[in-house]
């Protein structure tokens, strides 16, 4: 196998026929290799003009009654995400507040739903703000939080476990039913 020189990166980025998209970000240190798009990724440059047209023109101008535009936002994006980049129906995606308040609403709906179900399953390397919402919540119910060497094998899909399913659990997964179970990765 052939190692690839910086030269042939060179050529590989002149070649690459999406390469014009840097432009569109804010990159501050060329020197710097990024690669966390998942979490925090960089910052495009229509972000920055939209934020400053939304306070300016909106907040600024319309004041409190943006709210009637506003209001309908969560569906509308949530509709533009499903069509554009996940294959989702409309409807079927919304847009609303932080991963770590949609969480707190979600585990607590399910809880709730079966408070016969008291073990809560999460991988032991999950995000640690997750772990809290979990703790925190399972806490205040008198649940237990468990966290099986091997949770993320099963990659079934948050959907499947979150309705606390038990068929073709691995051996070492509680016998009883569970009340929720976030696999790593969903
Ligand atoms: C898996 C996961 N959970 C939680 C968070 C935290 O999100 P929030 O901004 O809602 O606190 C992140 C942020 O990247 C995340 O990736």
């Amino acid at each position: 196998m052939t190692i690839p020189t910086r030269l042939d990166a060179q050529r590989l980025d002149r070649e690459d026929p999406i390469a014009w998209l840097r432009d569109e970000f804010v990159i501050d240190d060329p020197d710097l290799i990024y690669l966390d798009g998942n979490s925090l990724g960089r910052l495009p440059r229509r972000t920055n003009e939209a934020l400053d047209r939304f306070i300016r023109d909106e907040w600024g101008g319309d004041l409190v009654a943006g709210w009637t535009r506003w209001v309908d936002l969560p569906r509308s994006v949530g509709d533009l995400l499903a069509r554009d980049f996940l294959g989702a129906r409309d409807g079927e995606v919304v847009v609303a507040d932080s991963t770590s308040v949609n969480l707190y609403r979600l585990a607590s709906a399910a809880l709730d739903a079966r408070p016969d179900r008291r073990i809560v399953l999460t991988a032991a390397e999950e995000f640690p703000t997750d772990r809290y919402i979990l703790e925190g919540l399972a806490a205040a119910r008198g649940h237990e939080v468990r966290s099986p060497p091997d949770l993320g094998v099963r990659r079934s899909g948050a959907d499947r476990v979150l309705r606390g399913s038990h068929d073709g659990r691995p051996a070492h997964l509680p016998a009883r039913p569970r009340a929720l179970a976030l696999p790593p990765g969903r």
